[in-house]
């Protein structure tokens, strides 16, 4: 894009990530697991929380510099009151070509429609089981399969284009791998896999629970025809493979084992205002200080742009050369 600033390593910023709530219906253990995240967990209250208004206003801002993709995350950010008017009101926004959701899926069956109407285009399920009793013991509070399948469908329904993330953890759902591929083709529905990740300082994270793309691709070889497709575009997460029948896709992240740093052009808005330059960041850069202290436009684009400039994030890379501390996935919005 021009114009738009390069970071230390020659990266723009492309996919902007925005966290709507650090709070969850679901408690994923290798997200939010229910001992640290109790009912004594102390979630940022309604005012710390950037004001639709204020996501606007940076989403404004942010688009003349490179942003074209707006993904709102949380949390689950379908708990965020008002979810559809925010979609309606970037919709308006000259320059964004996408505007994605990431969700549990548990409550898009009643919110599809709305959303379809405002403008949004994707949504992403978190798909980790169709077990019952693997999905519940998974996603920490019992909620059933059924509801999430309910969500997919209606989001399909409305025309979003639909796609669904699995965590897999060794030990807990490899048992899972092959049921949710032969599921996803036969649904027609594109279906990644995601290494489980040490994000965060809460999952006791562990790298021999780490199922790798190389073993995911082993055991999707035993019984589907897959051929590598290339990235659709640059810094793509997922490493992709079409059916032979091309009915669908399949994917992984592979940001334990095949990191992919060097092309990343995501910044992340945590929902209480600060952008992160990197998933496995600390610290963020607090804009609300700067929006609600009265900062004129340049201000804010002069911090955004002096942060973008001074990147050189590669976390993954690096995992293992040093150990830092790392804000929770919840709170940076995945
Ligand atoms: P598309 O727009 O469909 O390409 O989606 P996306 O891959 O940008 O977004 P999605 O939310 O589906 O990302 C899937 C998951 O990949 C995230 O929830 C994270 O677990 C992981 N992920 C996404 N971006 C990054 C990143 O920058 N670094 C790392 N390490 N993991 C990431
Ligand atoms: N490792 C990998 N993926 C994770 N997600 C949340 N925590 C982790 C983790 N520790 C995934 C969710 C969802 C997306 C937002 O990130 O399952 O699909
Ligand atoms: Fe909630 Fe998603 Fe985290 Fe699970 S992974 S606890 S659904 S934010
Ligand atoms: Fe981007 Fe950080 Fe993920 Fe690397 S680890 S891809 S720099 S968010």
């Amino acid at each position: 894009m021009a114009g738009g600033p390069l970071d230390k390593l020659g990266r723009g910023m492309r996919d902007l990530r925005i966290s709507l709530t650090d709070r969850c219906n679901f408690r994923c253990r290798y997200c939010m697991p229910v001992e640290v995240f109790g009912p004594g967990y102390r979630f940022l209250p309604r005012e710390d929380l950037l004001s639709f208004e204020e996501i606007l206003r940076l989403t404004r801002l942010l688009v003349p510099q490179g942003v074209e993709k707006v993904r709102l995350t949380g949390g689950e950010p379908l708990l965020r009151n008002g979810v559809e008017d925010l979609v309606a009101m970037l919709a308006t926004v000259d320059g964004v070509k996408d505007i994605a959701l990431t969700t549990n899926g548990v409550l898009l069956a009643h919110h599809a429609e709305a959303l379809a109407l405002a403008g949004l285009s994707r949504a992403t399920v978190s798909l980790d089981a169709l077990d019952p009793a693997i999905f519940a013991r998974m996603n920490g509070v019992g909620a059933k399969v059924e509801r999430v399948l309910a969500g997919i469908n209606a989001a399909r329904t409305y025309g979003l284009k639909v796609k669904v993330n699995a965590v897999i953890q060794r030990g807990v759902n490899e048992s899972e791998i092959l049921p949710l591929a032969r599921w996803a083709k036969s649904e027609g529905i594109d279906l990644r896999y995601i290494e489980y990740m040490d994000v965060g300082e809460t999952n006791g994270w562990k790298l021999a629970e780490v199922v790798s793309a190389s073993e995911l691709l082993e055991i999707l070889g035993t019984e589907f025809d897959l051929t590598a497709r290339d990235p659709a575009y640059r810094g793509e997460v997922a490493l992709h493979w079409k059916h032979a029948d091309g009915s669908c896709e399949l994917g992984v992240i592979a940001s334990v084992t095949r990191p992919f740093c060097r092309d990343c052009q995501r910044l992340r808005l945590s929902a209480d205002g600060k952008l992160f330059t990197c998933l496995f960041a600390a610290n963020g850069y607090d804009l609300r200080d700067l929006l609600r202290g009265g900062a004129g436009d340049d201000v804010l684009l002069a911090a955004v742009r002096g942060m973008w400039l001074a990147r050189e994030d590669r976390y993954s890379e690096e995992r293992g050369l040093a150990t830092r501390p790392k804000a929770e996935m919840s709170y940076l919005g995945g």
